[in-house]
């Protein structure tokens, strides 16, 4: 290295007069509201837009990657082969520590014996409905990864684009297990409902952060209760897996929206809480399509919709996309449809509180209690 003083390069001393030239020129177009600078990022501080925000980061970027999980080491009977040379070590030593009884129970099992297992657990009725149930959240997988897509776009900061991009990762592995986990059973698999296909395509039309609304809250809300509700029966235990992620993006609006609020007209505005309810109506005819299969699987369709409802509500209140006609109304009219349908389809039937049910079960109620608790707000 040398003392003596480098004097500038041509190249230099021609850049940067043409960096300020064009940085300056971009300013002026988005002054005349045409597209300046597309990237939303600062290369100056070396930090996107928004700053920071390493509590969002570390909410969710970190937290997703320390509860990573390979499809490999949780679905040995699956096509995956993505574990790490240190993880399929781990997982072959902790089975030699288990004795005889337990490695049995805890066997790598291959797609032959998977299946095997699905045909001695359920009965073919009970093999169709889980898959008109499952697919049912495999096509919303499918949305789920397109719109955090999109997301990832609207977000700001460092953290926030972070959290995003695991999201958007989570979403695509969501899809191709949950794929093969489907196609495991053997079952044709039923198109999205009309119901169906209305909910997801308005969530994927949605603006800018109402996609927080549509898909994280209300899409997300439903995958997580199904999860929950579905995690427990045999072959099926990948599904708490599922579950937990989906937590982590039910609770991206709330940790996102703390440190960017929505304006009041955002939160209030009266068409977008309208618009709001006019997406949960289509859950409707949801819970009525599959109440016959929730039905074989031991699960009342309409208390699996009155939960469902109380935590949706419960978390759009929170964070600030507010509905129509307001929370006490809204669940009084939830309440109200169910009791009229189960009058007219129950023989028998007596008015309950269908929206103070829980249908999540064993260790999702836990998870869940982090994200729909007092805790969380
Ligand atoms: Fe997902
Ligand atoms: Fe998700």
């Amino acid at each position: 290295m040398t003392s003596e003083a480098i004097p500038p390069r041509l190249h230099d001393r021609l850049e940067r007069p043409f960096d300020r030239g064009l940085r300056a020129f971009d300013r002026l177009k988005e002054r005349l509201g045409l597209r300046g600078r597309k990237a939303p990022y600062d290369d100056l501080s070396y930090e996107f837009l928004g700053g920071e925000q390493e509590r969002l980061r570390k909410r969710h970027y970190d937290k997703s990657l320390r509860l990573l999980w390979k499809a490999e080491t949780h679905a040995s009977w699956s096509s995956f082969r993505d574990a790490s040379a240190l993880e399929r070590t781990l997982s072959e030593s902790a089975e030699r520590g288990l004795s005889a009884q337990e490695r049995v129970e805890r066997e790598r099992i291959g797609g032959a014996e998977f299946k095997a297992l699905l045909e001695r657990s359920y009965t073919p009725r009970e093999k169709q409905a889980l898959v008109n149930v499952l697919s049912m959240i495999g096509h919303g997988e499918a949305y789920a990864w397109l719109v955090s897509a999109e997301l990832l776009n609207e977000v700001q900061s460092t953290g926030g684009r972070a959290a995003l991009t695991m999201q958007v990762f989570e979403e695509a592995k969501h899809f191709v297990v949950l794929r093969e986990l489907i196609q495991a059973f053997e079952c044709p698999v039923p198109r999205l409902s009309a119901w169906e296909y209305l909910l997801l395509e308005r969530a994927f039309k949605s603006k800018g952060l109402e996609k927080f609304f549509a898909m994280n809250v209300l899409v997300e809300g439903f995958a997580l209760s199904l999860f929950g509700a579905l995690g427990e029966l045999p072959g099926l235990e990948i599904l708490r897996l599922f579950h937990l992620d989906e937590s982590r993006h039910a609770a991206l609006p709330q940790s996102y929206l703390r440190e960017f609020p929505l304006t009041p007209w955002q939160r209030w505005s009266p068409a977008r809480r309208l618009r709001r309810l006019s997406l949960l109506l289509p859950a409707l005819p949801i819970l009525v399509q599959v109440e016959q299969d929730l039905a074989v699987l031991g699960i009342d369709s309409l208390e699996f919709g009155g939960s469902l409802a109380r935590k949706v509500i419960q978390t759009s209140e929170r964070v600030g996309f507010h509905m129509a006609p307001g929370p006490a109304r809204l669940r009084a009219l939830l309440n109200g449809l169910f009791n009229g349908y189960a009058a007219l389809s129950r023989p028998g039937h007596e008015r309950r509180d269908f929206v103070a049910a829980e249908t999540s079960r064993g260790e999702a109620l836990a998870a869940e209690a982090e994200l729909y608790g007092p805790a969380a707000a």
